[in-house]
């Protein structure tokens, strides 16, 4: 019994980056997480890459952020937002025009993650990224990809970001 119980309560826990074709909804917004999230994320070498255009930004230099397979691997779900620390609010604002997906607001923000809008297959992504004025010090990226149901991978993380 305590099992089931458990079982539902970490099934309803569990958020949702994929589980929605259309983008993952407002509740994934802190854990980032999946909601396949019971079966655990890939532990193997992860085929996708997160880079970025500089090591340095500002809110009058914004940066481009790539999503990228490194080989035959397509993606199908994917959220990235730029972290400080452990903090969970996504930081400055991204742009998605001219790619396949669609920015979201977290708490906090405004535009402050990007997410798939469709489930087709793709092998990469770019999206632009722009720090807030107020903010000075360290971010990286990261991302959650979801390949298929029980194919995920979370904490992907970009170098780190210097907002000077
Ligand atoms: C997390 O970041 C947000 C936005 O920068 C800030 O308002 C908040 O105080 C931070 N929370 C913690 C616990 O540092
Ligand atoms: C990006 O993806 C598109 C469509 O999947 C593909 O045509 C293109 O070659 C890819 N670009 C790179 C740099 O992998």
């Amino acid at each position: 019994m305590l099992n089931v119980y458990l079982v539902i309560v970490g099934a309803l826990a569990a958020t949702q980056v994929a589980g929605f074709p259309g983008g993952a909804p407002r509740s994934a917004c802190a854990s980032m997480a999946p909601i396949h999230m019971l079966f655990g994320a890939q532990e193997d070498a992860v085929p996708f890459t997160l880079t970025i255009s500089s090591t340095q930004a500002n809110s009058v230099s914004p940066i481009t952020v790539t999503l990228q397979s490194t080989g035959e691997a397509d993606f199908r779900g994917y959220m990235i937002q730029a972290r400080s620390g452990t903090n969970t609010t996504g930081i400055g604002s991204f742009s998605a025009e001219g790619s396949q997906g669609k920015t979201m607001d977290c708490p906090g923000g405004t535009a402050n993650a990007v997410t798939h809008s469709s489930r087709m297959r793709r092998k990469n992504e770019t999206f632009l990224w722009t720090p807030p004025a107020d903010f000075k010090g360290q971010v990286t990226m990261k991302a959650t990809v979801v390949v298929g149901f029980r194919t995920f991978y979370t904490d992907l993380i970009s170098a780190p970001i210097t907002i000077v």
